[in-house]
């Protein structure tokens, strides 16, 4: 079976937005869960998060990062072609009953994971503040989006390019400071920005929700390649979360098992990626 791409629009140049026909996870598809796809037979197998949905057009949006051989092959589909694999909704969805005020933070392409979020707990009379940080100006993505589901919004860039400069973690601290009384704070991004929101958060103990995004294989809680540690026990990123306790996470761990097959990719990638190829002849 093959998935049709109905729209792709890059976002910037390194993160596309696409929506793929796929009426079944449409269907049933929840803020924090995943799809795994393939671009051809041939071609690996990918988690990306559902960025959103339509359920009566029969659609599922994906937000992607370029940043290896497979999400390379994905960026050179257009709308009208097809991949061949598309499979979910996978992994659970991030439980928002009940919150009255969250702050949701969001760092780079992890913003793409986390919008679906605030604009269910906006749906749902939620206040929400969020908080989105990016290297600089070039990087931002969902700004405007993010503006319609939060109450609150902070713009945040390590250069000071747009927004305020810094770390997300800065205006965080600020507003638990300030004793805004989050139910919860949920952190989406780079594993080293979620460690450090997690740090913020400790001292106030606000409950805090990451999403962990390990190397996944066949995200059905077969091949073991997703499991990091929580609260001294294993766990399957892909049937157990991808949503943990931040506080229960062993972050060290999983930094180092996320570096495992970095040389590998980069080989993929060089030998793929028609820029290297130039560069090295
Ligand atoms: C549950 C989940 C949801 C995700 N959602 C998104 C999303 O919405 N948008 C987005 O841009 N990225 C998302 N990712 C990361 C995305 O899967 C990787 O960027 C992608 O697999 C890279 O593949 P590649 O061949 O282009 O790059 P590669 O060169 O193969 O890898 C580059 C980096 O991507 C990660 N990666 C590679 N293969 C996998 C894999 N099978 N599973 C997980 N990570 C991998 C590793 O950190 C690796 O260092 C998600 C990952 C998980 C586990
Ligand atoms: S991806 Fe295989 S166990 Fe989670």
């Amino acid at each position: 079976m093959s998935y049709r791409i109905v729209n792709k629009k890059p976002l910037n140049s390194f993160v596309t937005m696409m929506d793929i026909e796929a009426p079944l996870v449409a269907k049933k598809a929840q803020p924090g869960q995943f799809i795994i796809l393939r671009v051809d037979d041939d071609g690996e197998r990918i988690p990306l998060t559902v960025a959103g949905y339509d359920r009566e057009a029969g659609t599922v949006r994906i937000i992607f990062q370029i940043v290896g051989a497979t999400t390379a092959a994905l960026n050179r589909k257009n709308s009208g072609d097809f991949i061949s694999d598309f499979v979910g909704p996978l992994g659970n969805a991030t439980d928002l009953e009940g919150r009255k005020k969250v702050c949701i933070v969001g760092g780079g392409v992890g913003c793409a994971i986390a919008l679906p979020v605030a604009q269910k707990l906006h749906e749902m009379g939620c206040e929400v503040h969020s908080i989105i940080g990016f290297r600089n100006r070039e990087l931002v993505i969902l700004e405007k989006e993010f503006s319609e589901a939060s109450a609150k919004l902070t713009l945040m860039t390590d250069d000071g390019s747009a927004g305020r400069k810094g770390l997300v973690t800065e205006p965080l601290k600020e507003a638990l400071e300030s004793r805004e009384n989050y139910d919860e704070v949920i952190a989406i991004g780079p594993l080293v920005m979620m460690k450090f929101v997690v740090a913020t958060t400790r001292p106030f103990g606000v409950k805090t929700t990451v999403s962990m995004n390990p190397i996944m294989i066949d995200g059905t809680g077969m091949c073991g390649g997703c499991r990091l540690t929580v609260g001294g026990k294993t766990k399957f990123a892909c049937v157990d979360g991808p949503d943990f306790d931040g506080f229960e996470v062993d972050f060290e761990e999983a930094m180092n098992r996320s570096n495992i097959y970095s040389d590998f990719e980069r080989h993929a990638y060089e030998k793929d990626c028609n820029l290297f190829r130039k560069e090295v002849e």
